[in-house]
């Protein structure tokens, strides 16, 4: 009795190692093979999506919900690929640029769906101090250094870790900066968690910690084009930014480190406003950016998790809002889109055919200590906290 008891648990025993071993097959299935991550209320489908010119594999993630949108993420840069959004119809349409192709995003590509840092937005001449040592940066923006250097977080392989519960389909992207890269002192230890929620919201949790005193800003640089079409300038979306002030710029579009009251002036959004009522306006600061290109400060929402901005589309009804406890947001209307690069619908991406609501801290705070601070020091961790949310009206 004993020993058949034991071959019989032995067996089970056996069993259990082979459906181990298939399991661990299923995970280093042939490359182009899908991989799915399910609930009851979400999903995420993994499958290759080519390599860079060093050999770096990257995948790519299809986040969906029960409602129907669906997120691509690359593992190239964290960048979102693709991104459908109901219109009042209940018709789901991509309402973001990029390429349908990873080659695309290599060389010259203004940072379409991208994950931006180690710090997101200018430092002025590409340079700072910490505690009276003095850091040097790539000056990739004219004079000034702008969203991480050479080759930020949008051009570097992130390592990904999928899973779906029915609070949402999350997507966790970690990436370890070292010591030194692009200029920036210290070992950057990162993690991006986006969640797509069941109420056709994009939820972006962003973590770092460091082994030195740094600087830290990550943003997202999706470029949104609401209509659906891409063909279609942003000119009609109508746009309310939740602040009272913004950050007058100089030539390079550094902060001249003034806050200045928006009332009165074109970059008056505390009402939603139609982005191309004012965008020709006769004013040196919109001449300046070539349109919007400029940093909003935001009412309240600083640690204060809340509404910072919407856009609206009307003739598709496609509203977008966004939230935040930044203290900060970068208004960009595409001014340097120039038609050079191919659409994903045969097209090409012209002047202002997205715009760009970047949630941060302002630029150049790293010289400018009037601003709150963007340093981090060992032992603390970084914490943002951004959500993207879809419905119609
Ligand atoms: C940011 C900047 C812009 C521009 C774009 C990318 O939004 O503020 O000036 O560099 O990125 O083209």
């Amino acid at each position: 009795m004993k020993t058949i008891k034991a071959s019989l648990l032995f067996f089970v025993f056996l069993a259990a190692l082979l459906i181990g071993c298939k399991e661990n097959k299923k995970e280093n299935q042939p490359e182009n093979d899908m991989v799915k991550t399910e609930s009851a209320k979400s999903h995420i489908e993994k499958s290759a999506f080519g390599e860079t010119p060093d050999g770096q594999k990257v995948d790519k993630y299809t986040l969906t919900n029960t409602k129907g949108m669906e997120i691509d993420v690359i593992t190239y840069g964290g960048i979102i690929t693709r991104w459908t959004a109901p219109d009042k119809n209940g018709n789901y349409e991509d309402v973001v640029l990029g390429f349908n192709d990873l080659d695309s995003y290599f060389g010259g590509v203004p940072y379409f769906g991208a994950l931006i840092g180690r710090y997101g937005n200018r430092i002025a001449k590409g340079q700072f101090s910490i505690d009276g040592e003095t850091y040097t940066l790539a000056k990739n923006d004219g004079q000034n250094h702008l969203h991480g250097g050479q080759k930020g977080f949008d051009k570097v392989v992130w390592a990904a870790e999928a899973e779906s519960t029915d609070d949402g389909a999350s997507l966790v992207l970690t990436y370890t900066s070292a010591d030194g890269e692009e200029g920036y002192p210290g070992k950057l230890d990162v993690k991006v968690t986006y969640t797509l929620t069941g109420d056709n919201e994009l939820d972006i949790q962003y973590e770092a910690v460091t082994d030195k005193p740094t600087v830290v800003n990550l943003t997202q640089h999706s470029y949104f084009n609401l209509s659906g079409d891409f063909s279609k300038d942003i000119l009609d979306n109508e746009v309310m930014l939740n602040a009272s002030a913004y950050l007058p710029v100089d030539a390079g579009l550094i902060p001249t480190g003034e806050i200045r009251s928006v009332e009165g002036t074109p970059f008056d959004f505390t009402e939603p406003k139609a982005v191309g009522e004012e965008i020709n306006a006769d004013n040196e600061q919109i001449k300046r950016g070539g349109g919007y290109d400029h940093c909003w400060v935001l009412n309240g929402t600083d640690k204060n998790f809340g509404l910072a901005a919407s856009a609206y589309h009307p003739e598709s009804g496609r509203l977008l809002e966004v939230y935040t406890d930044e203290p900060a947001i970068q208004f960009y209307t595409g001014n340097f889109l120039d038609g050079s690069l191919s659409s994903k619908t045969g097209g090409v991406y012209g002047k202002r055919s997205g715009l760009c609501l970047e949630t941060q801290h302002y630029p150049d705070s790293p010289n400018q200590e009037a601003f709150p601070t963007t340093r981090l020091n060992p032992g603390e961790t970084y914490s943002s906290h951004t959500s993207f949310k879809f419905s119609t009206k």
